[in-house]
């Protein structure tokens, strides 16, 4: 289906999904305010946490889906979902910092030492830190866009990592059906990238070597 949003769609588009992003997090203050959870900790750490990884995900899979649609314009909404992803894993660690350690630096590094799947998580979140901050259009002018699009390559660490971290957080409740859903679901948007590169390198390479016959042709002919 062929759809192009005209500048006006597209405003009303990004507010769209600008609101809706932001709805779990009102959910999560609305329940916590009103006393309606049982666990409000439990259910704010784990609620960023998985919203963390599912805008990881939807991020991730804008590129695939403009290849395959066609839809160019969906390059457009990949920053704010990005910063979204930037957002919830702030708050997850924001409220691990201040329910868990209530902001004792010490203690906190103390844990992420000393819990593998804390560790994980956390470089995953430092990570992102750099994406975040590098997010403006001034930040890709003075980066320059080759070394902009190196740096935003980080965000293929950061999706395994929030797998791993995932992963050994429910490997002590042997559950693990969540994580390889999740699992599944990165190892399909980033391999589908490689496979892309491969077939463009392919195609390039094929280029290169038919364009030495092209031009002997050319001269045999003249
Ligand atoms: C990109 C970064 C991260 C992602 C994608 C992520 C994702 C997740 C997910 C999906 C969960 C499980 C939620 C559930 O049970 O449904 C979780 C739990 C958790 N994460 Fe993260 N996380 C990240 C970073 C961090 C950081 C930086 C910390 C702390 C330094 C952290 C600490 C925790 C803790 C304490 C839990 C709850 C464990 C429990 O309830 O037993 N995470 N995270």
């Amino acid at each position: 289906m062929d759809f192009h949003p005209n500048p006006r769609q597209l405003g009303w588009i990004k507010g769209a999904i600008f609101a809706l992003a932001l709805l779990p997090f009102v959910r999560m203050v609305v329940l916590t305010v009103t006393g309606q959870l049982v666990e409000p900790l439990e259910f704010i750490t784990r609620g960023t946490g998985d919203w963390t990884l599912y805008f990881l995900c939807i991020t991730l899979a804008v590129t695939p889906l403009r290849k395959l649609s066609k839809w160019n314009w969906l390059i457009k909404l990949r920053r704010m979902l990005g910063l979204y992803v930037f957002f919830y894993a702030a708050l997850h660690f924001t409220t691990f910092l201040w329910f868990d350690h209530f902001f004792d630096v010490q203690e906190m590094w103390k844990d992420v030492l000393k819990r593998p799947f804390i560790t994980v998580g956390f470089a995953a979140f430092v990570l992102l830190v750099p994406l975040a901050v590098t997010s403006t259009n001034a930040m890709v002018r003075r980066l320059g866009g080759k070394r902009w699009q190196w740096l935003h390559r980080l965000v293929y660490i950061v999706a395994p990592l929030g797998i791993l971290h995932f992963w050994w957080m429910k490997a002590g409740k042997h559950n693990f059906t969540q994580p390889i859903i999740f699992g599944v679901i990165v190892a399909v948007l980033l391999g589908v990238r490689l496979l892309w590169r491969q077939r463009q390198a392919r195609a390039q390479q094929a280029c290169s070597c038919s364009m030495p016959a092209a031009q002997r042709t050319g001269s045999a002919r003249g």
